[in-house]
């Protein structure tokens, strides 16, 4: 066994919004003398949070004696480097910023596929640690996401581990059937860097940017034109011209950023959407295309990260620019129009009149984070999902007083503040109910059909709520299960 080691950092002079690219360098040393012996660095890119953390893992074994450990905190701010500090630890006598930390996966919510990996298929209420049942990754997570009814996790070494349902092939392991225990595989000859989990396929993104698909393509979710109904081992999808650096599943359609900043859609999963808003008019080809179309609109902005919803999509761009199209059946582009076709931009008065930092997405709630740390959130909120209390606003419905419809009725709910996940360090959104970090501490909110909030309770909460005393450092969910990271003091 190793030693894992994290490292709370404050820094101690605000910066405002400025952007400071801090670098942690981890030397891992058998003696005073042998300075090269291993050493894992990671980058950084922070706002004005005054803590992050930092995850190491070091293979060798550190046992009691001759071994320390330094640590470099270096700063760097336009193109200069400043030292801000080295500090030392010593197994078992840790600096006080610094403690010896093991990470233990916990996973809660719904499981009828196995998507907790504990080897059954019952629903848990409160966040459970998965004990060892057979294999388990080595090194720390670095992504963990769900689908409909699939986990997926990458580690810090770019593997990929993954279980639950299987019956299109989502878990990329060469197979249909259901895992209910975390499997290693698929073997892809590249590190995976990131993934999203769409209802019952996965996208894989690469260190080298290349998107890798596996599951359900009944929709042309996998942006490979000629294959079947579905794939279970991971496909190449060619036609993004240049590398990706971020890539969205939603429930049948998928987006992807290249790193010159276009976007890329595919997937039919909205195309019935579009058709019926646009009615005799042709659909534009990004809603009617099974290998990736570039999105038009984003001539003048450049895009870096995408989310998408059941039937939305999302986008950040540089600047703090958030562009929103595909449905608005429950307000999730702000505007008045039922579905928009091309990307719409969020107006920033909206948001305090502030830039976006970050953008989730539920099925059918949105959640963003401005410069400031504020965190906003909009759509649907019947079962809690938007963490505030004001009600939906139903004033704005479109729809003739005449009509007894509710069908299709258009729910219209503006972006709200959510004070109590003011900086939240990490947010991730289920289907209906999401998680967050704040403060160290881990959140919970919205649907709770299936325990997913992890408050022993199966009671939707309207609120961001503390889970348990869990130290979360990794979060993710599934449709309706949650899983997070957790540092645990030994
Ligand atoms: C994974 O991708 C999402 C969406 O682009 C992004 O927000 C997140 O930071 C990425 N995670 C990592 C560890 O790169
Ligand atoms: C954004 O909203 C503000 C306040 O409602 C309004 O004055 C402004 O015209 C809007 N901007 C755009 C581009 O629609
Ligand atoms: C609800 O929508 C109406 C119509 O768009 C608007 O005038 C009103 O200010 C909204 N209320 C809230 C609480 O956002």
């Amino acid at each position: 066994m190793g030693v894992h080691f994290l490292i709370w950092v404050s820094v101690l002079k605000a910066y405002g919004s400025f952007k400071c690219v801090y670098k942690i360098e981890l030397y891992v040393m058998n003696d005073l003398s042998d300075k090269s012996e291993q050493k894992y660095s990671q980058r950084f890119f922070m706002s004005d949070q005054s803590v992050f953390a930092a995850r190491f893992w070091c293979e060798r074994t550190l046992g009691n004696r001759n071994c320390f450990t330094t640590v470099s905190l270096i700063q760097k701010t336009g193109s200069a480097l400043r030292q801000c500090g080295t500090f030392c630890i010593l197994p078992g006598n840790p600096w006080k910023q610094i403690r010896n930390m093991e990470f233990c996966l916990y996973a809660w919510g719904a499981n009828s596929y196995g998507q907790l990996g504990r080897g059954d298929a019952e629903d848990l209420s409160d966040p459970r640690r998965l004990g060892r049942l057979g294999a388990m990754p080595s090194v720390p997570l670095r992504v963990l996401r769900g689908g409909g009814g699939h986990t997926v996790a990458i580690t810090e070494d770019g593997e990929v581990w993954s279980c639950g349902q299987n019956h299109r092939g989502q878990l990329g392991l060469g197979h249909t059937s259901d895992v209910s225990t975390l499997h290693p595989g698929p073997a892809l000859k590249q590190r995976v860097v990131n993934v999203s989990c769409g209802w019952d396929f996965t996208l894989f993104l690469t260190d080298c940017g290349q998107v890798l698909t596996c599951g359900s393509n009944a929709f042309g979710q996998l942006g490979v034109a000629k294959t079947s109904t579905h794939s279970a081992e991971p496909v190449r999808v060619e036609s993004l011209g240049e590398p990706v650096v971020s890539v969205a599943a939603g429930l049948r359609h998928a987006l992807a950023v290249t790193d010159s900043g276009c976007v890329y859609q595919w997937g039919l999963g909205l195309l019935t959407h579009a058709r019926r808003a646009v009615g005799p008019n042709s659909v534009p080809l990004h809603f009617n295309s099974q290998v990736p179309v570039r999105v038009p609109g984003f001539d003048h902005v450049t895009a870096r990260t995408v989310a998408a919803g059941s039937a939305h999509c999302v986008c950040l761009a540089g600047g703090g620019d958030v562009f929103l199209w595909g449905s608005n059946k429950y307000g999730q582009l702000t505007t008045n129009d039922c579905f928009s076709t091309y990307p719409a931009l969020l107006n920033r008065s909206l948001l305090d009149g502030e830039g976006a930092t970050h953008v989730w997405s539920g099925w059918t709630h949105l959640v963003a984070k401005t410069e400031s740390g504020k965190v906003f959130t909009w759509g649907r909120g019947n079962y809690g999902q938007l963490g505030r209390t004001e009600p939906t606003n139903h004033s704005a419905v479109l729809q003739s007083d005449d009509s007894p419809v509710v069908e299709d009725v258009k729910e219209v709910s503006f972006p709200g503040k959510v004070d109590a996940l003011y900086g939240a360090e990490q947010i991730a959104c289920g289907s209906e109910h999401n998680l967050a970090i704040v403060g160290n501490r881990l959140f919970s909110w919205g649907w709770n059909e299936h325990g997913m909030c992890g408050d022993g309770s199966q009671t939707d909460l309207p609120r961001p709520q503390p889970v348990s005393a869990l130290r979360p450092v990794v979060i993710g969910c599934g449709a309706g299960h949650s899983l997070a990271l957790c540092a645990v003091a030994w």
